[in-house]
């Protein structure tokens, strides 16, 4: 690993590369291993696409209107070319490996390359000619990018993302992920404790585990090593590093989570008191049909565990509005099971079909788009009233948090985030990006804790 490769090159003699990145924080993240392994090739970030001499999309393919936002982008890219004809212009990630070829219908772009082949990417520009374009779809059983060590692009120098697997072996009915990331894969914990011990030395005091499932995340021993680790192991070791530094993870599935986590994250008080627990559904007949392999009831038991370990401990959810078959009585499940929960906050979509998952090729898309828009709707407009429930709650607790800096509505007064994961906004007592201050409070709306900094 490359200790000191860790922020971005700046030298204008080199030829520089811009990259967009769309999607899920795993695409964050590899967008920094795409950087490093160009930064490597002489090539230096740049963040004026009329700069660059190659432009890569690192795509996200979830939901047909990610897509669609990325084709448009394509039409952005292409007038470049229009400009200055040497330019490359690559898509990578999800939408390259679900798309493949398709990509290159027309000459649309340059280079397609796949999740698991950014280590390609060198050579792939290299051979690029006019006529002929590049593509490296290849899914990996091993790549996890282990040995690579990101180029931070992030700009506050304080959190960074970690990923410890790579792709999903849970075929939830209405997902693509498993056909774009491929087959579930842990990445060696030594390299992972380097790249976290590396942040830390260099600064950071917040970083976040990634995967897709890290309940999953498994090491199996190898021959000379002592025991396998548990992504609750894996967790002990990072948070073990320093008090000083925060761990966080997602995303969380409640299926696998276990008690073993759930009590590591009450034993060490820098592992942040939040869970990102995607519920999907709150009928049980949706879920299985979904495939996730738990009902309602064992949802709201994983909750009520974790609630009980850990009384404070922020939970937030990712919900789907109108899949194939859901009846308004399903949808009632829904906003009963989050008006019980009181999630802090959640993300909230319309069913997509994806082309190629199961349930494309099972379930007919039978909700009206307007009537999953109203479900939708209706989903929101609960979870704005559970969020400001969920903050209320907090009036007049005391927290610890991490100054991320200037909060955006009054450059006079400084942001952060508590442990539960809740934004933060308080007077500046002088505390730079990074510090630890202790904050009370005062007010809240249904996205903000408004509080008062007790230093
Ligand atoms: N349609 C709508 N939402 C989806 N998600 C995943 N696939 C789809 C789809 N086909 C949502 C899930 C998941 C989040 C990352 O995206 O809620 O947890
Ligand atoms: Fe991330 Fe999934 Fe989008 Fe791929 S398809 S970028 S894994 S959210």
């Amino acid at each position: 690993m490359d200790i000191n490769n860790i922020k971005p090159l700046i030298d204008p003699s080199r030829p520089k590369v811009y990259i967009e990145t769309y999607g899920c924080q795993m695409n964050v993240n590899d967008s920094e291993v795409i950087l490093s392994i160009l930064q490597k090739e002489g090539y230096v970030l740049t963040e004026d696409m009329d700069q660059a001499n190659i432009i890569l999309a690192n795509t996200c393919s979830i939901r047909e209107n990610a897509e669609q936002r990325i084709w448009g982008r394509i039409d952005q890219f292409r007038l470049q070319k229009k400009k200055r004809q040497d330019v490359i212009i690559g898509i990578v990630g999800c939408m390259a490996e679900r798309l493949k070829d398709k990509l290159l219908d027309g000459h649309q772009v340059d280079i397609v390359a796949g999740p698991d082949s950014y280590r390609s990417l060198p050579q792939l520009i290299r051979d690029v000619t006019p006529d002929s374009p590049q593509i490296n779809v290849l899914l990996s059983h091993e790549e996890t990018y282990a040995d690579i060590s990101p180029v931070r692009m992030d700009k506050n120098g304080i959190s960074a993302f970690i990923s410890i697997m790579r792709g999903c072996n849970n075929v939830c009915s209405y997902c693509v992920v498993p056909y774009t990331r491929g087959a579930e894969r842990s990445r060696d914990p030594k390299t992972i404790l380097r790249e976290a011990q590396e942040l830390y030395s260099n600064g950071y005091k917040e970083i976040t585990l990634l995967g897709q499932n890290v309940d999953s995340y498994l090491w199996k021993a190898e021959e000379g090593e002592e025991a396998s680790v548990n992504f609750a192991q894996l967790l002990e070791m990072v948070a073990k590093i320093s008090p000083e530094l925060r761990v966080r993870f997602s995303t969380s599935h409640p299926k696998d989570i276990s008690d073993e986590v759930i009590y590591t994250m009450a034993a060490y008080p820098n592992i942040c008191k939040h869970i990102h627990l995607p519920v999907q559904s709150g009928s049980s007949s949706m879920l299985e049909k979904m495939r996730r392999k738990y009902d309602r009831e064992w949802y709201l038991e994983r909750v009520a565990k974790i609630r009980s370990v850990i009384p404070d401990c922020g939970i937030t959810t990712d919900v789907i509005a109108g899949f194939c078959g859901e009846t308004l009585e399903d949808h009632a499940d829904t906003l009963s099971l989050m008006e019980e929960v009181v999630f802090d906050s959640a993300f909230m979509f319309a069913y997509s079909e994806r082309p190629g998952t199961l349930a494309s090729r099972k379930y007919p898309d039978d909700i009206p788009y307007e009537e999953k828009t109203r479900r939708l709707n209706e989903i929101i407009a609960l979870q704005g009233r559970m969020s400001l429930k969920s903050n209320e709650r907090d009036l007049g607790k005391e927290f610890e948090v991490l100054v991320e800096g200037p909060s955006k509505k009054n450059p006079d007064e400084l942001c952060g985030r508590a442990s539960n994961n809740k934004m933060c906004v308080f007077p500046s007592h002088g505390e730079k990006p990074g510090d630890y201050t202790h904050v009370k409070v005062e007010s809240v709306t249904s996205a903000t804790l408004i509080c008062s900094n007790l230093g």
